[in-house]
């Protein structure tokens, strides 16, 4: 049965897995890097690089004795290659590249944003042709995914990502990085209608999100327009109900947008089914609206497992498709951090 190894190492998480043809995964391993950035409140590139180089190697390893198999049973090696942060794009392409030397078998290149897509028909099976809708630190995108090889941009942010809204809006409120699940926790004692804030480009017809208007409407509500003073500071002055309002309010806008986006989709293409990825498609309150939006507008909705939501290198088996292709790189494969949309 092929194997192919397949690396990820884009942003913050060092990860492996062997994947057969069947898409069955045989091992699978993550180093998560949340304790070194943490103190920053954010991904340290330097800092993100230089832990995936001390990590590539024991996962790997560990990822091969988790599969119980030997690096000579790989039958190909892949890596995401696109998009990311250019100094953990390289650690992983390099440890592929010297693989495929040394093992004398073929590179495969994964685009990141694909993979987290695909991660819905790693858990569920047949999940194409679909809109796809990536919701992470880096990216707010929707696809026209045809195939697992064709996937066509239809819109995306203007401004900044979900995922960096929610980290970004935590850093105000001093909740702890990553801010997606901090926000998520203290929402849930927190009422989503206290405030109103903007739901940005959400009654145009144009495939768009932008959550920089919501991030400055927060940071109003918290220090006030035009005043001096920082976000953090004047939470700090405010009662837990209150920062938990604030957080529900907030993330009740995002959520709005992205559904409301998604269905738009959905509408324009004529397109029957969504899959969606990416860290911040673990949220809770996101995953119930979504599937209540699902059930009254009748579309086949997939969201992908909470494991496989953030970043992993099983949802990197879309590199399985490549391999029935014959699509392979060649040796000189570059690391493409910006966003290579098609
Ligand atoms: O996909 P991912 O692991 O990495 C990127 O490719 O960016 O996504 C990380 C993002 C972070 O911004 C994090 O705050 C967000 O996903 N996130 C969440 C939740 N869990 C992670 N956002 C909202 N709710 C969550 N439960
Ligand atoms: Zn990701």
């Amino acid at each position: 049965m092929t194997k192919i190894l397949t690396l990820e190492t884009t942003c913050d998480e060092t990860a492996a897995a062997v994947i057969t043809k069947n898409l069955d995964v045989l091992g699978s391993v993550i180093a998560s890097q949340d304790k070194i950035h943490r103190k920053f409140g954010g991904v340290v590139p330097e800092m993100a690089s230089r832990a995936h180089l001390e990590n590539i190697v024991p996962v790997i390893d560990e990822t091969l004795h988790r599969a119980n198999i030997t690096p000579n049973d790989i039958d190909a090696v892949a890596v995401a290659n696109t998009p990311g942060l250019a100094g953990s794009l390289l650690v992983g392409l390099s440890a592929a590249k010297a693989l495929c030397v040394a093992l004398q078998k073929p590179l495969i290149a994964i685009n990141h944003l694909q993979a987290h897509i695909y991660a819905c028909k790693v858990a569920f099976g047949n999940t194409f042709p679909c809109i796809g809708l990536i919701v992470s630190g880096g990216h707010s995108s929707l696809y026209r995914c045809t195939t697992p090889l064709d996937f066509t941009f239809l819109g995306g942010t203007i401004d900044d990502a979900a995922g960096e809204a929610f980290d970004k809006v935590a850093a105000m409120l001093n909740l702890p990085y990553p801010g997606g699940p901090s926000i998520q926790k203290i929402a849930e004692i927190g009422n989503p209608k206290a405030y109103r804030f903007p739901r940005s480009l959400l009654d145009e017809d144009r495939l768009a999100f932008s959550f920089s208007g919501l991030k400055t409407a927060v940071r109003y509500k918290l220090a006030g327009q035009g005043k001096d003073i920082e976000p953090a500071s004047a939470a700090a002055k405010l009662s837990s109900q209150e920062i938990a309002d604030i957080a529900a309010s907030f993330q009740e806008a995002v959520v709005d947008c992205l559904v409301g986006k998604a269905v738009s989709a959905l509408k324009q293409t004529g397109f029957e089914t969504l899959c969606i990825g990416g860290g911040v498609a673990a949220n809770a309150r996101f995953r119930k609206k979504m599937e209540d939006a699902a059930n009254s507008s009748g579309f086949r909705l997939f969201i992908a497992p909470l494991k496989l939501c953030t970043d992993n290198a099983v949802m990197g088996a879309i590199a399985v498709e490549r391999y029935n292709a014959g699509l392979f790189e060649e040796l000189d494969l570059d690391a493409k951090p910006g966003l290579v949309r098609n």
